[in-house]
């Protein structure tokens, strides 16, 4: 009898620590969604001094703008902007050698860089997505397009310190799977800034570093104990989820009421269509003369009695393209306009994802190549949505390599959405939007909320089970006797 007792009453106990670990991540949810920005200058360089902001206080991104246009407008116009796919302060917490171990940190080139340079600015909470605009103010202020780098090909190249130049190093940060692979990488992006920064002194050059990154990294910390135990986080964003799915119907009806509305381009395998893309503005232009000479390319593609020409498209199982032919632009006889997509199958998340792998501009025998794989992807059998896809600005497509013509391209999709896989009908499937709800962590953490939530109803089922005994046993009475096989 006692067994059964404790039997029941170690149940329980379990059922009472899933919920109080639920209760304890619903709570810590949603605080991360910054970037941390740092921002030195070379040796001797000297900056007026700004107040870096109060500890706890988030900078906008207009804010982020005049701390950089102030550091900018009387500084080098070498720029060199270290930009990270993720980060979060908590990485410098955690590998940063705290308390006195100072040996174990993996940044002293970056420590080393910030300690040497007369005014060094840390900003340790930008808000992100504002972090994601440096790149185009930046661009902005020194009126010149970033040239994506990394250490030999900068050792290569000559500088000239009256001559605006924005560098930028794109580092990895590991996909969060395990902590162990952040720190190393951490500690290679750590030495590839030494090595920028001496190659930088060499070329007695004086400059701007900035560090930053696209994303914050807490999301990919998050996503670890996610997989492993299933969080209260993506709970939240599920219900957002489902907001920003009211939002896109709404969208679509504003669209359509305004009567600003065209069919998406549609291409054809026999009877069924298999690629849809649409945008409200889709413009390319090139740099000449050191001026940007742009082309729009929407009449020609979208509108009542425009059948652009699509041949050379093609599409399968698993890769699709769609070409889209024009003539005349920009004094190229022939330009076509590609977009290339895959899809494959992701075992981690167990679902289909498909990818706009690349954006290729075909124009007199030259090919030009911007990659969209890191950003654009979207679950196969939905199409992907953006309010902006464009290469500057809010880069999402970046230029295949330093050398490729596209440096000396910029593209720009507007109000962009497109499928190339799994489509039915000639109407797009619910689309995920690149705002952020939909990211591959959140996906991952839904399917991990499933068996959280079959979890704590079998606890809840557990406790509901539980009944108080209907006898007692009494010592003087004769003993009561409980079976012993459930
Ligand atoms: C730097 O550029 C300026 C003007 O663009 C030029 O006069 C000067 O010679 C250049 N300096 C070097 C070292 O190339
Ligand atoms: C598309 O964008 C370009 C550049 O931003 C602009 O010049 C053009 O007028 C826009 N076209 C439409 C149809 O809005
Ligand atoms: C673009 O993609 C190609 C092939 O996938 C890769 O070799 C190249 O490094 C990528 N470039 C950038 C800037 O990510
Ligand atoms: C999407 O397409 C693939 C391959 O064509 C197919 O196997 C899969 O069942 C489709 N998924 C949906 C949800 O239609």
């Amino acid at each position: 009898m006692a067994t059964v007792m404790t039997r029941r009453l170690e149940r329980i106990s379990a059922s009472a620590a899933v919920l109080m670990f639920l209760l304890n991540t619903l709570n810590t949810g949603r605080c991360d969604e910054q970037v941390p920005l740092m921002l030195w200058t070379s040796e001797g360089i000297s900056l007026p001094g700004q107040l870096p902001p109060t500890a706890g206080h988030i900078v906008g991104r207009d804010q982020l703008g005049s701390y950089l246009e102030k550091a900018l407008s009387v500084g080098p116009r070498n720029v060199l902007l270290f930009l990270q796919d993720k980060m979060s302060i908590e990485d410098f917490t955690m590998y940063g050698g705290a308390f006195g171990n100072k040996q174990d940190s993996v940044f002293p080139n970056l420590e080393g860089a910030l300690m040497s340079s007369p005014s060094p600015l840390v900003l340790p909470a930008v808000s992100w997505p504002a972090s994601n605009a440096v790149i185009g103010q930046l661009q902005d202020q020194l009126e010149t397009s970033p040239l994506y780098m990394d250490p030999e090909t900068l050792s290569q190249l000559r500088l000239n310190a009256s001559s605006p130049a924005l560098l930028v190093f794109r580092l990895p940060y590991g996909n969060g799977a395990d902590l162990m692979s952040a720190k190393e990488i951490l500690s290679g992006n750590d030495e590839v800034i030494g090595q920028v920064l001496s190659i930088m002194k060499t070329q007695s050059v004086p400059y701007i570093a900035i560090y930053t990154a696209l994303r914050p990294s807490r999301e990919a910390a998050s996503l670890t104990l996610e997989t492993g135990m299933g969080g209260g986080r993506s709970l939240l964003q599920s219900r957002r989820g489902h907001k920003e799915r009211e939002r896109e119907r709404e969208r679509q009806r504003k669209i359509k009421e305004k009567g600003g509305d065209y069919a998406p381009v549609e291409f054809k395998k026999g009877e069924n269509t298999c690629i849809l893309m649409w945008a409200r503005n889709l413009s390319v232009s090139i740099q000449r003369n050191g001026r940007w000479e742009s082309h729009d390319l929407t009449p020609a593609t979208f509108g009542e009695g425009v059948t652009p020409r699509l041949h050379d498209s093609s599409c399968d199982q698993t890769e699709s393209r769609l070409v889209l032919n024009y003539e005349g632009v920009l004094g190229h006889r022939d330009f076509k306009l590609i977009f290339a997509m895959s899809q494959s199958h992701y075992r981690v998340s167990a679902r289909r994802w498909f990818t706009l792998d690349a954006v290729e501009l075909v124009y007199d025998g030259t090919k030009a190549i911007f990659n969209g794989s890191r950003n654009i992807y979207a679950p196969a059998e939905y199409s992907y949505r953006c309010e902006s896809v464009s290469s500057f600005q809010w880069p999402v497509l970046v230029p295949r390599s330093s050398k490729d013509p596209a440096t000396q391209w910029r593209v720009s999709f507007e109000d962009f959405q497109i499928q190339g896989f799994n489509v039915t009908g000639s109407e797009f499937s619910y689309a995920s939007d690149c705002a952020g709800f939909f990211t591959p962590g959140i996906w991952m953490g839904l399917i991990t909320n499933l068996l959280m939530v079959l979890v704590l109803t079998y606890g809840l089922h557990m406790i509901m089970q539980l009944r108080t005994m209907d006898r007692f046993d009494d010592p003087k009475g004769p003993a009561i006797s409980v079976p012993q096989t459930e």
